[in-house]
């Protein structure tokens, strides 16, 4: 099977440049697979990747155009020549490797954990089965970034708008009954860009591999927020 790999390295090349390489495939190899073959062939590629099974979240890269990860995605669903680019919109440190500084930032700035004013029970902060159920679909990301590196409004606005995976997250924190900061995290989520330079063109949930949905996190936002103000 050909790929076609951009390959770029900010110390040596002018600009990015696409390499041929040639793998032999066998049945059910994933493109996490192929990488690891090409190493063989050479081992200047550079590529980041760690479980191997769509858990760390840090092999998401380009892949025929649409944002993923390599080691879920089969080779057979894949069209020849496989054309990989890192994710589109961060700075490259080399090859697929991007700088995720700006993701992690925004990220942090939605306070992705509990806050709990009252004091803390002895044992467990408890939350009823439904109230549980409400998080599903929200807790489950592993800020891979594939979802905000396909948001145009993340390219053009990094630095000021949350992205979809910052938000995601963002909604889970107030969907949570057990979290008391609903005020402070909307404040801090008010004006032109961190919320609402979301335009609703959903590529996150087109290429989110865990088939999480970013934008229906996104409108709820919006709706408690309008509820909130009035
Ligand atoms: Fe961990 Fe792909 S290597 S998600």
């Amino acid at each position: 099977m050909r790929f076609l790999i951009q390959r770029f390295n900010p110390e040596t090349d002018e600009k990015p440049y696409l390499q041929e390489y040639e793998v032999e495939v066998t049945p059910g190899m994933m493109l996490l697979d192929a990488f690891k073959a090409i190493k063989e062939q050479d081992e200047s590629l550079a590529v980041r990747y760690s479980c191997g099974e769509g858990v760390c979240g840090s092999d998401a890269m380009n892949i025929n155009g649409t944002n993923g990860l390599s080691c879920i995605t089969p080779l057979a669903d894949l069209k020849e020549p496989v054309t990989v680019h890192p994710v589109p919109g961060m700075p490259i440190i080399r090859d697929l490797i991007v700088d995720m500084s700006t993701f992690y930032h925004q990220y942090r700035a939605v306070k992705p954990y509990l806050i709990h004013h009252d004091p803390m029970p002895e044992t467990e902060l408890l939350q009823s089965p439904e109230d549980r159920d409400k998080l599903d679909g929200l807790y489950e990301c592993i800020l891979c970034g594939c979802c905000s590196t396909a948001c145009p409004s993340f390219w053009w606005n990094p630095d000021k708008f949350r992205g979809p995976a910052a938000l995601l997250q963002a909604w889970r924190f107030l969907a949570d009954s057990r979290d008391q900061a609903t005020a402070l995290r909307l404040d801090e989520l008010e004006g032109p860009y961190r919320l609402f330079r979301c335009h609703t063109i959903m590529n996150c949930m087109n290429v989110c591999p865990k088939q999480l949905n970013p934008t229906e996190a996104i409108g709820h936002i919006k709706k408690l927020m309008l509820k909130h103000s009035i």
